[in-house]
């Protein structure tokens, strides 16, 4: 069984921050979302997998490498033009050859690492599997129609939809699915659409069957999801005790269980609530820090408040009055008052910037 990720998408729903960051490397849990898909694989025992990407030079490349630091062997395929999933997936061929494949796309963060479904498909009687989620707005996906435990109708985005099975971001496939690929022709949107793949696959008479996933289920492409999904995530981390590493926590703080602390942190006159998960080399300082804040490596937070937020790398945040909540940072981001009166606002924003005073 091999494994395929897509990670070609160019990320626009999630600008601005992917303006200079691929969208598969955005932090969640101060972990790429690519992380998680690789996770999934790998604790299927899942470790030959390819990384659809949309250039060889791709950071994802960079950050990833030869997946040695996730257990697993990755090699790179380019879709040098997004022609839609099913496209991305037959590029996948003379890598997956004749073995079952898993695909995960790589946005999407399942709860559910569905182990034994994964183990068990190779020797299952079905041709396909497609992991489902009831969810209360379906005609933003692909939906299903089950019928006597099999799929029986797949439609890609449909208004009004006829059930509320989403189509999430894992499927399960044989070599059958490149011939179905060859076979279908540009949807509305001028992709070719895995989920008309599927489709084809059911009309030739071939059995598909649905796998309803079990917790929570996040498709993070927007700036809003990514921070769902930071929340969802850190909700499941498991507990460990306050941290104590006295040398790094200085003068009066409060820190509770579920904090991750890094290395080379100081956290001097500070409240820290957990779930938090801290870098390396981050500095905070007469501040607040609460649950399901996730501040990457060499952050500086200075008399501020953050809550249910992304800071990422090599940001600052200083005096701010007010609490900071569900933010995102992205790398190299400044957030500061100068404390002038009268008071004022100064932005620097990029496109698709998004400010709420
Ligand atoms: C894609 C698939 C859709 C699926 C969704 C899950 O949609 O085409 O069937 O439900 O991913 O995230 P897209 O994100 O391309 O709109």
């Amino acid at each position: 069984m091999k494994g395929v990720i897509l990670a070609a998408g160019q990320g626009t729903r999630l600008r601005p921050v992917t303006l200079t960051m691929p969208k598969p490397l955005v932090p969640v849990a101060n972990k790429p979302l690519i992380g998680y898909a690789l996770d999934v694989l790998k604790s299927a025992g899942i470790d030959e997998i390819a990384i659809i990407v949309n250039d060889l030079s791709s950071p994802v490349a960079g950050a990833i490498g030869d997946g040695a630091a996730y257990g697993v062997r990755v090699e790179y395929i380019v879709q040098e033009k997004q022609l839609g999933l099913a496209h991305a997936i037959g590029m996948s061929q003379p890598f997956v050859g004749d073995e079952p494949f898993c695909v995960l796309l790589g946005d999407n963060i399942f709860q559910d690492k569905m182990t034994s479904l994964l183990k068990s498909f190779p020797e299952s009687k079905v041709e396909s599997t497609i992991a489902l989620i009831e969810v209360p707005d379906p005609e933003r996906f692909g939906v299903a129609v089950v019928d006597n435990g099999k799929i029986v109708r797949l439609m890609e985005k449909p208004n009004p939809a006829p059930t509320n099975l989403a189509i999430s971001g894992a499927y399960l496939f044989r070599k059958s699915i490149f011939d179905a690929i060859a076979n279908i022709k540009p949807s509305k949107r001028g992709e070719l659409e895995i989920t008309d793949a599927i489709q084809y696959l059911v009309e030739s008479g071939q059995p598909v069957s649905p796998y309803v996933l079990q917790g929570w289920w996040i498709d993070a492409g927007k700036p809003d999801a990514i921070i769902q999904a930071n929340q969802l995530v850190m909700g499941d981390m498991p507990y460990t005790p306050p941290p104590n590493g006295a040398s790094m926590i200085v003068g009066k703080c409060d820190i509770s269980h579920r904090v991750i602390i890094g290395e080379g942190t100081q956290i001097i006159d500070s409240v820290i609530r957990g779930p938090v998960i801290i870098g390396n080399n981050v500095t905070i300082r007469n501040s607040f820090v609460g649950p399901y804040s996730a501040i990457g490596d060499n952050v500086i937070i200075e008399s501020s408040e953050i809550d249910s937020s992304i800071v990422m790398k090599n940001c600052t945040v200083r005096h701010i009055e007010g609490r900071i909540d569900a933010s995102l940072m992205a790398d190299n981001s400044t957030l500061t008052s100068d404390g002038h009166v009268p008071a004022s606002h100064r932005f620097i924003l990029a496109e698709n910037s998004y400010v709420q005073l």
